[in-house]
């Protein structure tokens, strides 16, 4: 496959392993926003159920700009349920009842979770120049960062 940007391999390979990394800890994410989002249970079941919504389908576009970010690179996106597992450290959510607070703390945690990679990411392109990747994190970062707010107000 072409590399198709004027990025060194090195810088190219860096780069996107951790996008990789990213791709796969969106995914156990993902997965952990469903838990809540259908397991959720409590007076705020309505707001939380729905705002959980809003987080996942944003986080499905991430996952789909974090791909093509990677292809646009030159390198190919890992796909496999198997080979995320293997390259996140975050443990999946059993399906049981979470109560509104609970949920809510659990939002947080991989929020704070996604902020810490990003920030990662942006460090990684930084000291390969490439800004492109790194414009993409702080764009992430950004989104992050406010929906953070929003969650953190939320919690007692
Ligand atoms: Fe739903």
């Amino acid at each position: 496959m072409m590399t198709q940007s004027d990025l060194e391999k090195a810088a190219v390979d860096a780069v996107t392993d951790k996008l990789n990394n990213l791709l796969a800890d969106y995914h156990i994410i993902y997965g952990h926003l469903h838990a809540l989002h259908w397991n959720v249970e409590g007076k705020l079941f309505f707001t939380v159920h729905r705002e959980i919504e809003g987080i996942y389908e944003g986080l499905a576009e991430d996952i789909d700009d974090v791909a093509e970010r990677i292809l646009s690179l030159g390198r190919r996106p890992v796909t496999t349920l198997k080979e995320y597992l293997e390259m996140t450290s975050l443990e999946e959510l059993a399906s049981r009842k979470y109560t509104t607070d609970e949920a809510a703390k659990l939002v947080l945690k991989d929020l704070d979770h996604q902020i810490s990679a990003v920030r990662g990411l942006i460090e990684v392109a930084g000291e390969h120049n490439d800004e492109g990747t790194a414009d993409f994190g702080v764009e992430m970062l950004r989104k992050y960062e406010k929906t953070r707010w929003f969650w953190s107000a939320f919690s007692d």
